[in-house]
């Protein structure tokens, strides 16, 4: 799969609740290669701290030349993403990992996002044809930080329920609490979020015998695979490289309770 280092341009940046910033980049190299799942990995800023780029998800990407990155805040490098401006260049390598693996065409689907790992769900939504067949489960700590992102999957004719840990929207309680009831209806599950999250959807699919692909979460130092730094336990004493394994794995693959 190809890969690239390409100096993007920021098109536009939107605060979407008070730690959540939307960014718009033009790089039409990743954009035109970019699958659904798949990450860059971003030169935060100009200078050498933080030294490190960060692995962040292609939120939305228009095949062709703007892709969108999600972000959260919550240490120095988002902090610098969130200050950057309309014009300034951001310094990407991407598309990188493995994506989201089709399902069965026209079969239903179910997508559960949890806080940023709602990011990489809307640009697999725009893609699963057509999209009315997907369920879309998102949660977040308060209805602030989903009122947009559910619009989103709402635009694209997705039903969706919403969690709150605050009840300030939706369900007062967690994302896994409204699975069970759509799993009769659903022949694959994708999720991404928190570790405990994920882990939760895993055994409430192998519970209901539905397929589950999760997107993994994990401290990347070079995302290409070089610094074995992204391990997460697999099945069958496997080691995987959240980087070049995934970030998208069968549920299945992952040893939850490790
Ligand atoms: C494949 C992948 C996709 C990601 N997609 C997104 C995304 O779409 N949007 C988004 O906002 N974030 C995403 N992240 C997480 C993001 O990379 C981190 O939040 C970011 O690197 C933090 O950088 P920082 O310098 O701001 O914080 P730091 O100062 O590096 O860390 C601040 C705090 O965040 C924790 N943290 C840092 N990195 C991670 C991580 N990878 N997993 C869990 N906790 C972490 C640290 O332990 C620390 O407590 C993704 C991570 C991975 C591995
Ligand atoms: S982040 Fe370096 S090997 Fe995965």
């Amino acid at each position: 799969m190809p890969e690239y280092q390409e100096n993007s341009i920021i098109d536009s940046i939107d605060r979407l609740a008070e730690s959540f910033y939307r960014l718009s980049l033009r790089a039409p190299r990743i954009a035109s290669a970019a699958r659904p799942g798949q990450f860059v990995m971003v030169s935060c800023g100009p200078f050498l701290d933080p030294l490190l780029r960060r692995p962040f998800s292609i939120h939305r990407c228009n095949g062709s030349d703007t892709l969108q990155l999600l972000i959260r805040v919550v240490g120095r490098g988002t902090e610098l993403l969130a200050r950057c401006r309309p014009g300034q260049n951001l310094n990407l390598i991407g598309p990188l990992g493995h994506g989201f693996n089709p399902p069965a065409a026209k079969t239903p689907i179910c997508l559960i996002g949890g806080g940023i790992g709602i990011a990489p769900l809307l640009f697999w939504a725009e893609r699963l044809e057509p999209p009315e067949r997907c369920t879309v489960l998102l949660g977040s700590r308060t209805g602030e930080e989903l009122i947009q992102l559910a619009a989103g999957f709402r635009d694209l004719g997705c039903r969706v329920e919403i969690a709150t840990d605050d009840g300030s929207l939706g369900h007062h309680g967690l994302v896994t609490d409204l699975l069970a009831a759509h799993l009769p209806a659903t022949a694959k599950a994708y999720a991404c979020g928190p570790m405990p999250m994920m882990a939760a959807v895993a055994q409430i699919c192998r519970d209901a015998k539905v397929a589950c692909e999760v997107s993994l979460e994990a401290h990347m130092a070079c995302g290409l695979g070089a610094c074995l730094g992204c391990t997460v336990h697999g099945t069958g004493n496997r080691y995987l490289h959240v980087c070049k394994n995934g970030p998208v794995v069968n549920a299945e693959e992952v040893a939850w309770q490790r």
